[in-house]
């Protein structure tokens, strides 16, 4: 009823707000015997760290990990791993204004309107510090799906896109927006400049790529893999859509040419395209796994927006406080995540059911 746990046997939950005394994630279900120290999660939680560039929040975060429980002599025992991460730099007076009236957009109205009360304190719960947990739990599952490589990028700003003929993997760490056309890269540091300048934000779409799994992952009904993965990525703060493979473009391709067609191989067949994105009926084909995520402009902006006070009085709000002006862009680490965990729970699923 109150959903904070996602997976069903590598199950995990989080806790925590952005401005109490720590964070974390609870992973139950994961298998004993697997190697896990706080050095194999850190440089997931480094790449999400805020502060790190002026094209993200300037919140300084030292975001260390702590493991707490299920871990022993370097090895998962089997029982319930706790993650604790300590926020250290919250300044809630910034959000003095938020306590009254509400920002559009965010979830300030929607929790009054469930819960009745609310800690506004830097998005409370609402904030997307919540996503530093899930890259702690993601890092947990990364462990346990070792097979497979999971790469996430972003690819358009603010409607600019990246070109494809330039992609470059290794471009990816290089620059502060993940993304892999070093041109694009160059653009997006005038196109973000320039919004954050003007009291503005832009959205982003997040693309993901998983490699190595094998065929037969995944659920034909009401557990597809397709489903699963559009559910974890549509729980991150600011997601508004998901595409699996072509995703959208297939509605306007043929049947031959959204195809994706077989010739015998040596280990089973071979496609000759993937605009399934790597799963059908509900079911890895063993090709890559590929989808986008669209992440909307962040809603804390300086522009003044009209909106009402809690007593229901007309007002304006314009959010001061430290604020991402492209959320898309520390959403990249959270994808590779949401994805790591899926995997890691359909990988269980798949073992119970066919050994
Ligand atoms: C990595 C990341 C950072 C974010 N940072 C901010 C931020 O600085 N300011 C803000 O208003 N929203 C930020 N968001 C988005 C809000 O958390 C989100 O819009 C809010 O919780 C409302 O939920 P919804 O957009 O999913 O409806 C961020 C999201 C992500 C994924």
């Amino acid at each position: 009823m109150s959903y904070n746990s996602f997976g069903r046997v590598f199950r995990f939950t989080t806790w925590g707000e952005s401005h109490g005394p720590a964070l974390g994630a609870v992973v139950d279900g994961c298998p004993p015997g697997i190697a896990l120290s706080e050095t194999d999660i850190q440089p997931f939680l480094d790449a999400r760290r805020p502060g790190q560039s002026r094209f993200t929040t300037q919140r300084r975060e030292p975001d260390q990990v702590r493991i707490l429980s299920g871990v022993f002599d370097g090895r998962t025992t089997g029982t319930p791993i706790s993650l604790m991460i300590e926020n250290v730099d919250q300044r809630s007076k910034d959000y003095s204004e938020v306590a009254k009236a509400y920002r559009p957009g965010h979830a300030d109205y929607a929790y009054d309107a469930k819960y009745g009360f609310r800690d506004y304190r830097g998005g409370g719960r609402s904030s997307a510090r919540e996503t530093a947990a899930r890259v702690a739990a993601g890092a947990v599952a990364r462990q346990l799906v070792s097979e497979v490589t999971i790469t996430a990028w972003v690819e358009a700003i603010g409607g600019d896109a990246i070109d494809p003929a330039n992609f470059d993997a290794q471009e990816i760490g290089n620059n502060p927006f993940f993304c892999p056309d070093a041109a694009a890269a160059q653009r997006w540091e005038k196109l973000v400049d320039d919004a954050r300048k003007a009291g503005s934000s832009l959205g982003a779409v997040v693309a993901c790529e998983a490699t190595g799994l094998p065929a037969g992952w995944g659920a034909p009904l009401y557990a597809k893999l397709d489903s699963e993965l559009a559910a974890a990525c549509m729980s991150i703060n600011a997601v508004k859509g998901v595409e699996i493979g072509d995703g959208f473009a297939a509605a306007a391709a043929s049947g031959e040419a959204n195809a994706d067609p077989m010739r015998p191989g040596n280990d089973g067949p071979v496609f000759l395209a993937n605009h399934a994105g790597g799963i059908a009926g509900g079911i890895s084909t063993g090709q890559p796994l590929t989808l986008r995520v669209a992440f909307k402009p962040t809603s804390s902006i300086l522009t003044p927006v009209e909106t009402v006070t809690r007593d229901g009085e007309a007002t304006e709000i314009a959010t001061r406080g430290r604020h991402d002006p492209c959320v898309g862009i520390r959403g990249v680490p959270v994808v590779e995540a949401m994805v790591a965990l899926v995997l890691a729970d359909q990988k269980l699923l798949h073992r119970a059911q066919c050994g």
